[in-house]
Formats: structure tokens, C-alpha cells, sequence
């Protein structure tokens, strides 16, 4: 019966090619992430997260005029309506998680039946970000301020003051090094919800949702964690050592598909090393620098051949660590940095139009007879007994 199709399940999907994209490609033997034509380590650090989203959604940088007019039409969509910043308010009165509010609140930007969904959602996400942290340590809104770049908005909104050079540079690296990522789970929940001519407003829903488990994008707290329950340099090779006599996985180590060093990994760390060098806790940087070198060695010992190099995780929460946000908006910051990719191939799935419709194996039972309630042997059977 299973077989019928003549095609073989593949658990998870892995390895199966299931959308052709510009966007970016992972080259996970050689370590390589591209971003519409450019290498991460080329882009990400230079420029500013409002290129990466004109860059992603047409297929080439903007022009300084084009540039002007993109950024001036992102920063004009920042205002929420007050139903959204109603259900923010009931939210926080409610001590709702940050994902649970970003995505009933992404929801309701329908509200404004936006005439371009992908710009309204590249823009208003981190301001329902902002705001709704603001909400729920109790502290008054920040409005969001036009004359500042999406970035340094966003962090103006979080912390109330405008933030300096140094860390706008390090939040937009961040945003520009997550803005994509191949075929991922959330990536791919946007696409199958777009393809079925749905808006992008219940895609972008359908993402945050995905982005939510812990599987996908819920592992840098847990990397910092490690750090500081490692607290200083000398504990940390008889701390992680124990972890792995436990069976225990070293958090922000090791990749499902890159077998190499994780490229994200080198341009979030310079990008920590310069923030670390002047805006942050110099000392965490360098713990963080021992505990990474102390994880590679062990896990070298603990697991020869297999190459188990820091991944993205790691550096994410050292950078984001080090512009002050709480590790509960880890999580929400990725989704800031990552709309970008999830509207774009939002867009390129509606130009190729074409449902998203895999198949399934059925392994259920055969030839089941129903029978009335009364004649059936076991509440549970949903046919007849068995002869
Ligand atoms: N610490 C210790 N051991 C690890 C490890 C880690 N971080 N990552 C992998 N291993 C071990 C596995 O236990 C496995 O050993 P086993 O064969 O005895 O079970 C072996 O290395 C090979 O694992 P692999 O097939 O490479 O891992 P995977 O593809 O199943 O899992 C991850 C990939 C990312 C889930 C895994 O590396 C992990 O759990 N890392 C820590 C969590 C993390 O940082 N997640 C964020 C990813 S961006």
C-alpha cells in the first residue's frame, strides 16, 4: 500500500531538495553560506540590515537613491495599529512568552490590510519585539523613532536611549548573518503556507510559529548558560568534561548540516570581539574564547573524526549578550533578522505559484469493517472485532 506512489519516505526530509531559491544556499561539507551571490563573511559586517532586505527581495544591492527611498519606506511602516498594542498590553498582563506575543501580535497586522505585507512585516517585527519586553518588565513605551536605520531603532526602543555606533554595527552583523538560511524549518513553513495562495501575513505566522521550538531557534541561551555556570577560565575543562562523561551536548557545538566550521560562527565572533573590545565586558570575551577552545579539544578526544566545530549558537548569545538583551529575547531577535528571508521567499513563491503538496506513506491498518458501539470489543478499535 505504502509503496503505492513508488517514492521513499525520507524521515524529516533530509537531503531532499524541495524548493530552488536565489535567496541563499548552505554548502554544508565546505562551510559556506551565500546570500544572494555574496559570501555572509562579505556582506553581513558591512552592510546595513536595510540593504540585506532590499538585497534578498530583489536580487541586487540598492543604489544610493534606491537605498534612501527603501529606508525611508521601512522606517515609515513602523507605527502599530492599538488593537496590536492592546493584545501586546493583555499579553504582558498575562506574562505571555516573547514568541507567543510576537506571533498572535504578526497576526493581527492584517488589520491594516497592508499593500505590501512584506515590508509592513520586515518592519513592524521588532518593534512588537520592543515594545512588548518594554511591557512586560514594566517599563513605559518607547515610540519608535523615523530618523534612526531599522536597527538602531530597534535597540532605541529596547533600552530608551540611542545607541551608540559600535552596537548598531554589532545587532545589524547579527541581522545580516541570520537573515537566511536555505531550506529551513521556518523558511519552509512560510513557503508552504504562501504556496497555497494564503497571504503573507498567516506565513509569517506560520514561521514565528515554527522558529518558536527549541529544535530551530531556541539554543544560544543555553550556549551562554555554559559559559557562565563555567565562571572562570581554569573550571573549564573539568566542567565540560564532566558534561560529556554525563552524555551530556555541549550547547553551541555541532551542526546538522555543516561538517565544517560553521561560517556564521567566524563573522558573529569578530563582530563579539569588537564589540567586547569596547562596548561590553572585555573578561566574558575572553572566557568565552577559553571555554570554545577547551569544548574543541574535548570534543576532538570525545568524538575523533567527526569534526565538531562552534556553531552559529555560540556567538549568537556571546553578541547578543554583550548588547545587553536578556536571553528571552534571543529567540525574538532572530525573527527580527530572519523575516527578512521568510518574506522574500514568501515572494518568490508566489511568483512560481506552485502548491506545495509532498505525499505520505500510509502504514495504518487494512480492511477494517465498521461496527455500532455496542459491538465493538475495545473503546479503542474504530472498527469491527476481529473475527
Ligand atoms: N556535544 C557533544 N556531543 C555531540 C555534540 C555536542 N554539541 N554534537 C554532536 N555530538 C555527538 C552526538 O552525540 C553523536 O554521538 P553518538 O553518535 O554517540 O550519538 C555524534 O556527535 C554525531 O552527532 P551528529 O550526527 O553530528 O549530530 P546531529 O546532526 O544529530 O545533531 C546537533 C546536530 C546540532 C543537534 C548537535 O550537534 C547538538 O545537539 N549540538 C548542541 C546543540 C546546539 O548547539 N544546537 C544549535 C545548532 S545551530
Amino acid at each position: 500500500m505504502g509503496g503505492s506512489s513508488g517514492v521513499s519516505f525520507v524521515p524529516g526530509l533530509e537531503g531532499v531538495v524541495a524548493a530552488r531559491t536565489r535567496i541563499s544556499g548552505v554548502a554544508g561539507e565546505a562551510g559556506v553560506l551565500t546570500l544572494a551571490g555574496f559570501p555572509v563573511e562579505e556582506l553581513a559586517g558591512r552592510a546595513t540590515f536595510e540593504e540585506v532586505v532590499y538585497l534578498l527581495r530583489h536580487d541586487g544591492l540598492p543604489d544610493a537613491g534606491e537605498l534612501a527611498a527603501f529606508r525611508t519606506a521601512l522606517a515609515g511602516r513602523r507605527e502599530l495599529p492599538a488593537a496590536t498594542m492592546n493584545l501586546l498590553r493583555a499579553s504582558a498582563a498575562r506574562g505571555v512568552p516573547g514568541m507567543d506575543a510576537l506571533r498572535m501580535a504578526a497576526d493581527t497586522l492584517s488589520l491594516d490590510a497592508p499593500e505590501d505585507p512584506a515590508l509592513d512585516l520586515v518592519a513592524r517585527l521588532p518593534v512588537i519585539v520592543a515594545a512588548y519586553h518594554r511591557l512586560l518588565s514594566g517599563e513605559e513605551l518607547v515610540p519608535p523613532d523615523r530618523d534612526l536605520g531599522h536597527a538602531a531603532n530597534y535597540l532605541y526602543m529596547l533600552r530608551g536611549e540611542t545607541p551608540g555606533e559600535g552596537s548598531v554595527r554589532a545587532l545589524e552583523t547579527y541581522l545580516n548573518t541570520v537573515c537566511d538560511h536555505g531550506m529551513n524549518a521556518s523558511t519552509f513553513a512560510a513557503r508552504v503556507i504562501v504556496a497555497t495562495r494564503s497571504d503573507l501575513v498567516s506565513a509569517i505566522v506560520g514561521a514565528v510559529g515554527a522558529l518558536k521550538g527549541p529544535l530551530h531557534g531556541g539554543a544560544p541561551g543555553p550556549a551562554l548558560d555554559v559559559v557562565f555556570e563555567i565562571g572562570s577560565a581554569e573550571n573549564a575543562e573539568p566542567v565540560l568534561r564532566e558534561k560529556l562523561r554525563r552524555g551530556e551536548r555541549l550547547m553551541g557545538f555541532g551542526h546538522r548540516i555543516y561538517r565544517v566550521r560553521d561560517p556564521r560562527a567566524d563573522v558573529l565572533a569578530a563582530a563579539a570581539e569588537r564589540l567586547y573590545a569596547t562596548d561590553a565586558d572585555g573578561d566574558l570575551y575572553d572566557l568565552a574564547l577559553e571555554v570554545e577552545e577547551t569544548a574543541l579539544r574535548l570534543l576532538a578526544e570525545h568524538r575523533p573524526g567527526r569534526n565538531l566545530q562552534t556553531n552559529v549558537e555560540f556567538y549568537t548569545a556571546l553578541l547578543l549578550h554583550g548588547l545587553d538583551l536578556p536571553t528571552e529575547l534571543f529567540t525574538p531577535t532572530f525573527a527580527v533578522g530572519r523575516v527578512a528571508g521568510w518574506t522574500a521567499h514568501c515572494l518568490e513563491q508566489q511568483a512560481e505559484d506552485r502548491l506545495i503538496r509532498p505525499q505520505s506513506e500510509y502504514v495504518g491498518a487494512e480492511d477494517r469493517c465498521w461496527a455500532p458501539p455496542e459491538g465493538r470489543l475495545s473503546p479503542r478499535l474504530w472498527g469491527a472485532p476481529p473475527q
